[in-house]
């Protein structure tokens, strides 16, 4: 058996706000395999982005464990903890607020390629305009403010920082639900070309289960805070068992069947 990139169990992670306790994450499991792709689906709420926090560290769970690349994830600290997060990128739902809004385009990008140090300092320049060359944005967006550009521009200056490390794991947080059809079939492409040459894993969460399914070798589906359904795309979508998806399935008109039963 190959040894799996990722390993999460029984991941516990809640909130209290205004009075109320919400269980975000209620014991959730998930593993990913080098180049595999596993998508996430749910409703709005049901703990898809805390998982996604919590995956990368960005948040603690109050229970659980997660081994990224054979290690103990949560109590790695220090260089090596620096050196794994390199290998474990994540694009934000909200990729403003992952940015400094005063930041360049190209300064972005050139910051991820100097902090882990993957072209020598001379090569830099070159790389950055390669990566957003991939991306399909044009180079004159390169001096631009992050604040400066839309939305989707913003998404796609994301997933080139994120893969500008050549990481092992990318954690896709409705990284292309911003995107028009053309651009978003293009990233779409790009990512799975990707895997292809490096092997890197995804996990891919959306809410639009018809590009989860074009592109996730397995779909897992979440509801309240827990993992209610998990399996290969293909065999997932033909014969769903949650509510949750049968409701996702029913609102996409080409993956459903029996449009009309
Ligand atoms: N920082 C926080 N403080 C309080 N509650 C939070 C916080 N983050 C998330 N929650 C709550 O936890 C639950 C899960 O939220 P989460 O953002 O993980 O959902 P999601 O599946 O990503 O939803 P969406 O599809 O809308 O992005 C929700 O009830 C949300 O209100
Ligand atoms: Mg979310």
């Amino acid at each position: 058996m190959t040894e799996q990139l990722l390993v999460a169990r029984d991941l516990r992670r809640s909130f209290t706000s205004g009075g109320r306790h919400v269980l975000a994450l209620d014991g959730v499991s998930l593993t990913i395999a080098p180049g595999e792709t596993l998508g996430l689906v749910g409703g709005s709420g049901c703990g898809k982005s805390t998982l996604a926090r919590v995956l990368t560290r960005l948040m603690a769970p109050e229970a659980g464990s997660i081994a990224f690349m054979g290690e103990d994830w949560l109590a790695l600290d220090g260089a090596r903890l620096r050196a794994a997060r390199r290998q474990m990128q994540m694009v934000f739902q909200d990729p403003l607020a992952a940015f400094n809004p005063r930041a360049t385009v190209g300064g972005v990008i050139a910051d991820a390629l100097r902090i882990h140090a993957v072209v020598p300092r001379a090569e830099r320049p070159k790389e950055v305009a390669r990566l957003v060359e991939r991306v399909g944005l044009p180079s004159d967006l390169l001096g631009r403010s992050i604040r400066e550009i839309s939305g989707g521009q913003r998404q796609r200056v994301a997933i080139a920082r994120a893969i500008s490390v050549r990481p092992r794991l990318v954690i896709l947080d409705e990284a292309v639900s911003a995107l028009d059809v053309s651009v978003r079939g293009r990233i779409l492409e790009l990512l799975v070309g990707l895997q292809r040459e490096t092997g890197v894993g995804y996990l891919f969460v959306s809410h639009d289960l018809a590009v989860v399914r074009a592109v996730s070798h397995r779909i897992a589906v979440m509801a309240a805070g827990r993992i209610v359904e998990e399996g290969p795309a293909a065999r997932v979508i033909a014969a769903p068992s949650s509510d949750v998806l049968i409701d996702l399935i029913g609102a996409v008109p080409r993956l459903n069947r029996n449009p009309r039963s």
